[in-house]
């Protein structure tokens, strides 16, 4: 302990020597950061033999809790589980805060439920910081080193999403999480692949020993993670033996990847009868794989360079050529470690020691998947669609966890993405909610998906209006809000969607003038529809707008009228009833004086033809003179 922590103060030491002059020694210099959580516990949990701290699992993520059985004797041994039901979405993640950025080994385990009505084998991908890293395959829990899935991935913020995406068969669930540090350059594979790849172990094999040991077991440096290690006695093509020692071994505990010392105390050697040794993997074909092979002399009875050299194949092409364990190292009980790429087509990969000198010799095999690390979503945009999320009042469901696009396996439902080069960023250009028993608000924040082509929330019960922001996503060319209960005007900012091809607003209860650089604009191959608002005008197929008049005029107006009914109303009374007094004074005259009121009765008919005359013919005068109206 003592003489690794040393060991590592003195490389720290050197690297910011050699690098800057700037003092760098982190907190956690001499322990990595290391969490383990126990699913669905309730409290901290300390395991045996290791006496191992296990989190109580709070806070992380949704899902629930259930008891577990242990699938596998490999797998911790933890009571509780935490599974996460189809119904609730097929995306869930626990988000692990507030860790150093650096190189961490995520290893999950998992669990089944300890319930005879729920117990199946449940199949599902995991991906970690949007790169989907395993996938499990039917009778998993039949088997030892598949009872968990490891990543080696870089996390470059201040928090890991671990995520679990459901498959249609059985509700994920996981028995523990453990998120550990190691050295910033284990496992790196060079300039080539750079830091842009995710390493998924798919064997990690120690010969000789008989039995399964994780690193912890071997008391190995935390800084080395603690990678689970399956025994093989024996390979399984020919004819071999194990030899083990409890000899010092040299050059182990060592960074970057701290490989403890009892993996080299124990090895398999060819025979006289077949001094080569061989070994075949299956793997997924068509994938990058990184090889690492471990070595150490520990036979007495090969003491010097020469007299052990071996070529290694790997599936018939040499790889390494005249391997001599002792003229490498320089040593005998020292360690030794050879790592290689390759692409592989077919389904498995054969490993062959071909000995020319000799028997050959190996004590471990690591196999590494090499994964290419998804580019994430632009982070503006995830935040945007969350805000969506909660203010349209997304169906459980729907998930929508973990980032939006990526693992391209598993985007969210309802979002399209594409890729943006130049951002080197995923984003959002499409939105289908449409038919989804949306109940809420179209939020401002819309608009944050800059790069958003078509919209569709068509037949949903949306409400409230329809946000101004819209019109600041340029590149919009389908907006389909029909059939919601959308109020309020259509913004004028709708105007300025140059690229615009559908816009459907029928079927809600929208107000007021159509903008008119919408109605207005020459419509080409465009797709208007704003039918069914009772309450819209102004465009060609909708009712003529009136003046546009405040609520006192309108109240002027309704008194001014009423005012007028009743003005009339009087007058006409007024008239009637002097009239009635005019014909009966005339009849009572009449009566008396005959000839003289027939008299002035001619006279005034007389008077009134002569005024009608001039009238008419004054009128005429006018009309010749004037332009004809249409
Ligand atoms: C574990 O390793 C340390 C040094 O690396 C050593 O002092 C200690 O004795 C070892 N313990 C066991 C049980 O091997
Ligand atoms: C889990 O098992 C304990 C007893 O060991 C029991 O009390 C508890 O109710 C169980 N929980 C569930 C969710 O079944
Ligand atoms: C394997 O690596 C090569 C070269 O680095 C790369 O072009 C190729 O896409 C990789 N294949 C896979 C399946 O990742
Ligand atoms: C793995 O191999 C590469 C290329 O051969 C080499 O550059 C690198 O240092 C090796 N990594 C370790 C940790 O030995
Ligand atoms: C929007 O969704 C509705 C309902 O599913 C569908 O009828 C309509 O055609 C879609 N709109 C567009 C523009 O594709
Ligand atoms: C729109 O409807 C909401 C209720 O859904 C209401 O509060 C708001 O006042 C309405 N706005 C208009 C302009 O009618
Ligand atoms: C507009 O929508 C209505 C239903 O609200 C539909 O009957 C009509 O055909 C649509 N008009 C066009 C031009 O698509």
């Amino acid at each position: 302990m003592q003489l690794r922590s040393a060991i590592f103060q003195l490389l720290l030491l050197h690297i910011s020597l050699s690098t800057t002059s700037l003092w760098v020694f982190p907190a956690q210099a001499n322990e990595p950061f290391a969490l383990r959580i126990s699913c669905g516990s309730r409290d901290d949990v300390r395991t045996p033999p290791t006496n191992t701290l296990w989190y109580r699992d709070f806070g992380y993520t949704g899902g629930r809790f259930a008891n577990a059985t242990r699938p596998s004797f490999v797998s911790p041994p933890l009571k509780t589980l935490r599974f996460f039901p189809l119904s609730d979405g097929p995306e869930n993640c626990y988000y692990i805060e507030n860790i150093p950025a650096g190189r961490y080994q995520i290893r999950v385990f998992f669990g089944l439920i300890a319930d005879p009505n729920l117990a199946s084998e449940p199949i599902f991908d995991l991906s970690v910081e949007g790169t989907q890293f395993a996938s499990l395959k039917p009778g998993w829990s039949g088997v030892d080193d598949q009872s968990f899935a490891e990543a080696i991935v870089d996390i470059t913020d201040t928090s890991a999403s671990i995520c679990f995406h459901g498959t249609g068969h059985g509700d994920p669930s996981i028995l523990s999480i453990e998120v550990l540090q190691i050295d910033d350059n284990a496992y790196y594979l060079g300039k080539s692949w750079g830091n842009k790849v995710v390493l998924r172990p798919a064997k990690r094999l120690s010969s000789g020993t008989g039995k399964p040991a994780f690193d912890e077991d071997m008391n190995g440096t935390h800084w080395g993670g603690d990678r689970f290690w399956k025994p093989i006695k024996s390979f399984s093509i020919g004819d071999d033996q194990a030899i083990s020692t409890e000899n010092v071994i040299a050059e182990t505990s060592v960074p970057p990847n701290f490989y403890a010392q009892a993996l080299y105390q124990s090895a398999v050697v060819g025979t006289d009868r077949e001094p080569g040794l061989s070994f075949q993997i299956d793997i997924d074909p068509n994938k990058n794989y990184s090889l690492w092979l471990h070595f150490a002399e520990i036979d007495p009875a090969v003491t010097k360079e020469l007299q052990r050299v071996f070529d290694v194949l790997i599936n018939g092409d040499v790889t390494f050529k005249e391997v001599d364990v002792i003229r490498m190292t320089g040593e005998r009980y020292t360690a030794l470690v050879l790592n290689t790429t390759l692409s592989v087509s077919g389904k498995s990969l054969k490993i062959t020691l071909k000995p020319s000198a000799g028997h050959a010799i190996i004590s471990a095999i690591e196999v590494f998947e090499i994964i290419t690390a998804e580019m994430t979503t632009s982070p503006d945009e995830v935040s945007a669609l969350r805000t969506l999320k909660s203010m349209l009042g997304l169906p459980l469901r729907f998930g929508w966890n973990g980032d939006p696009c990526v693992p391209q396996q598993h985007p969210w439902s309802g979002v399209d993405c594409q890729f943006d080069r130049a951002q080197g960023k995923w984003v959002i250009d499409g939105l289908g909610l449409d038919y989804q028993g949306l109940r809420g608000f179209l939020p401002n924040e819309i608009s944050k998906l800059q790069h958003l082509q078509s919209i569709n929330l068509s037949e949903n019960s949306i409400r409230g209006p329809i946000p101004v922001t819209l019109g600041d996503i340029t590149g919009l060319q389908v907006l389909d809000l029909s059939y919601n209960e959308l109020n309020g005007t259509i913004p004028e900012s709708l105007g300025a969607l140059k690229n615009l091809q559908i816009l459907n607003l029928n079927g809600n209860s929208l107000t007021g003038k159509v903008p008119a650089n919408l109605g207005g604009r020459p419509l080409h191959r465009a797709r208007f529809n704003f039918t069914g608002n009772d309450g819209l005008c102004g465009i060609p197929g909708l009712p003529a707008c009136g003046p546009h008049l405040s609520v006192g005029a309108k109240i002027g107006i309704a008194f001014g009228s009423l005012f007028g009914l009743l003005f009339v109303l009087v007058f006409i009374t007024c008239w009637w009833k002097r009239r009635q007094n005019i014909l009966r004074a005339q009849k009572l005259a009449a009566a008396r004086e005959a000839p003289y009121a027939k008299a002035r009765t001619h006279f005034r008919d007389i008077q009134l033809g002569k005024q009608h005359r001039q009238l008419e013919a004054s009128k005429n005068a006018h009309a010749s003179e004037s332009v004809p109206l249409s």
